[in-house]
C-alpha cells in the first residue's frame, strides 16, 4: 500500500551501521518498553487528557475556520498571526510548507488567499516595522495564546488593539480574532468584553501539540491552504501510530530508536534536515516539539534526572556548507533525520547552453533539474555519513502537500508523545518554560510575582570586559 509519507530507519540499525547500531535482536529486546510506552499514552488518551489524538476527526473546527476565511472582506489581504512557541511554530510551519514558495512577498489582488505573518517575538524592531506596513483596513490579527496571559503575546496584543482602535475605531474589533483556551486565561475576557471573535484551543490539547486545532487550522483557511486534506493526511498517520508493535508503528519505533541511540549509545542530538526549503519551519516546530518535552529535570516519579536529548533544524543542501563537516567528522552524538520529497513541486532546468558547455565545472548541470541537484546533494550527504557508520534516516513524503504534512506532523507528535515514558518523563508539561515566565513577570513588576535577585543581563563581576 502506498503512503502519502515513508519512513527509512534501516540507517539507525546494525544493517547499515555493524557495531554502531542495534540488531535485529536489540530491537526486539527493546519492543516491550516500547509497548509500556504506547500503553502508557493510550491510557491517559483514554482518561481525556491528551485530545490532540482526536484533532484529525474534529471536522466542525475546520469548517469554522474556512467559514470565517470565506466572511472575510475581500479587501482583507493579510493576516498577522500574534503569538508565541505553539502559538506560532504550528501555523507558520502549516503556511511555509503548502503556501506559494515567497507567499508574503506576491502582489495582491482582492479575494486571493490572504499572506500570512508570524512576528512570533516581543522584538520592538519588527513589531514597528508590522505596524507600519500592515494597512489597518486590509489586516486581520489573530492573537493565539493559550493560557491567555503570555506576556509578549499581551504585548503585542496590546499594542496592537491601541494601534487599531485609533485608526478604526469602533471597527477595529472586526480585524482581531482570538484563538485561546474555551474558558481560562485573560484573553478569553477580554475577547469577551471588546467583542472579538474568538476559537478555541481545547482544554485537552497543550501549545505545542495544537497545530491541528485552530492554532493552525485558521490561519491556515486564512491563506487558502488545504485544511481538509491536512486532517485526512493527520487521521490516517494517526492510525498507523496507534498499533501496539513498533515494527509496524512508525511513531513508535522512530521514538524507540531514538531513545536507544542516545541513552545507549550517547547521541542525544537529532538533527532534522529538510531538503525542500518549505519543510525548513516544520524542522522548526519539531525543534519546540522535542525539545520541550523531553528535557525535564524530575522523572515522573520524582527522581532527578535532567534528561533529555538535544534536537536541531538544518537545511540541505545549504548547511552541508555549514555542519555537514561537523556532523561527519566531529563526536558521534548525533541522529540525523533527513526530510524530503519523492516529487518536488517544480523543477528549474539548468540550460545546456553555451555557457553551461564552456567549462567541465559547469558541463555535468547541463540539462540537469536544479531539483535533481538537490537530490543528488541529499544522497552525497547520506553516503558520507553512512561511510562513517553515522546514524542516519530518512522522511520522504510523496510530495508536499497537506494530507503528507498532515501525516508528517501527527508522525512526529506521536513519536514526542511516545518517547515521554521512555524517558521516564511527562512529555506533556513544561515546568522550565513556567519559571522563566514567573521570573520574567517579577523583573517587571506584575503583581503576585516576586522574586528576589534577579540577575542583570549585564553583571559587574571580574570576568566582565
Ligand atoms: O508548548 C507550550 O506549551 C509552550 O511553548 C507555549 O506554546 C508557549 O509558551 C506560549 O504559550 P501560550 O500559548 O499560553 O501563550
Amino acid at each position: 500500500m502506498s503512503h502519502p509519507l515513508t519512513l527509512d530507519l534501516t540507517g539507525l540499525t546494525a544493517a547499515v551501521l555493524g557495531e554502531h547500531g542495534p540488531t535485529d535482536a536489540d530491537i526486539a529486546a527493546f519492543a516491550p518498553a516500547a509497548r509500556e510506552a504506547r500503553a502508557n499514552i493510550l491510557a491517559r488518551r483514554d482518561q481525556g487528557e491528551l485530545g490532540f489524538f482526536g484533532l484529525p476527526d474534529d471536522r466542525a473546527t475546520a469548517r469554522a475556520c474556512l467559514d470565517y476565511a470565506r466572511a472575510l472582506p475581500p479587501a482583507v489581504d493579510t493576516m498577522v498571526v500574534l503569538g508565541i512557541g505553539g502559538s506560532s511554530l504550528g501555523p507558520r510551519a502549516l503556511y511555509s510548507a503548502l503556501a506559494p514558495a515567497l507567499d508574503p512577498l506576491r502582489p495582491r489582488s482582492p479575494g486571493m488567499p490572504r499572506r500570512l505573518l508570524f512576528p512570533d517575538n516581543a522584538d520592538p524592531v519588527t513589531m514597528r516595522a508590522i505596524l507600519e506596513l500592515c494597512d489597518p483596513e486590509r489586516t486581520v490579527w489573530n492573537v493565539v495564546t493559550k493560557s491567555g496571559g503570555t506576556a509578549e503575546t499581551a504585548a503585542q496584543l496590546l499594542v496592537v488593539a491601541e494601534h487599531l482602535e485609533r485608526k478604526l475605531g469602533a471597527r477595529a474589533k472586526d480585524h482581531i480574532v482570538a484563538t485561546t483556551d474555551p474558558e481560562r486565561g485573560a484573553l478569553r475576557a477580554t475577547a469577551a468584553a471588546r467583542g472579538w471573535k474568538t476559537f478555541d484551543i481545547p482544554a485537552s490539547v497543550g501549545g505545542r501539540f495544537s497545530v491541528l486545532t485552530a492554532v493552525g487550522l485558521l490561519p491556515a483557511a486564512v491563506a487558502g491552504l488545504d485544511v481538509v486534506g491536512l486532517l485526512d493526511g493527520a487521521r490516517a498517520m494517526r492510525d498507523r501510530c496507534l498499533g501496539e508493535d513498533p515494527a509496524s508503528n512508525p511513531a513508535l519505533l522512530l521514538a524507540s530508536l531514538l531513545h536507544h541511540h542516545h541513552v545507549v549509545r550517547g547521541r542525544p542530538m537529532v538533527v532534522l534536515m529538510a531538503y525542500v526549503d518549505a519543510l525548513f519551519d516544520t524542522a522548526d516546530w519539531f525543534r519546540q516539539l522535542w525539545a520541550e518535552s523531553l528535557g525535564k529535570e524530575k522523572s515522573t516519579d520524582g527522581r532527578v534526572v535532567e534528561t533529555g536529548p538535544t534536537p536541531i533544524a538544518a537545511r540541505g543542501a545549504t548547511d552541508q556548507h555549514s555542519q555537514l563537516q561537523l556532523y561527519v567528522e566531529g563526536p558521534r552524538d548525533k541522529v540525523v533525520l533527513m526530510l524530503t520529497a519523492r516529487q518536488r513541486e517544480t523543477e528549474v532546468v539548468i540550460p545546456d547552453g553555451e555557457l553551461t558547455r564552456s567549462r567541465d565545472e559547469y558541463r555535468y548541470l547541463g540539462d540537469r533539474g536544479m531539483g535533481v541537484l538537490l537530490d543528488a546533494e541529499l544522497r552525497g550527504t547520506i553516503g558520507s555519513l553512512t561511510n562513517r557508520r553515522r546514524p542516519v534516516g530518512t522522511i520522504e513524503l510523496a510530495r508536499v502537500d497537506a494530507p503528507s504534512l498532515g501525516a508528517l506532523l501527527v508522525l512526529l507528535e506521536c513519536a514526542t508523545a511516545y518517547a515521554g515514558p521512555l524517558y521516564g518523563v511527562d512529555p506533556f508539561d513544561q515546568p522550565g518554560v513556567e519559571e522563566a515566565k514567573r521570573l520574567a513577570y517579577a523583573a517587571l513588576g506584575r503583581a503576585g510575582f516576586e522574586a528576589k535577585d534577579l540577575p542583570p543581563i549585564v553583571g559587574e563581576g571580574r570576568y566582565v570586559l
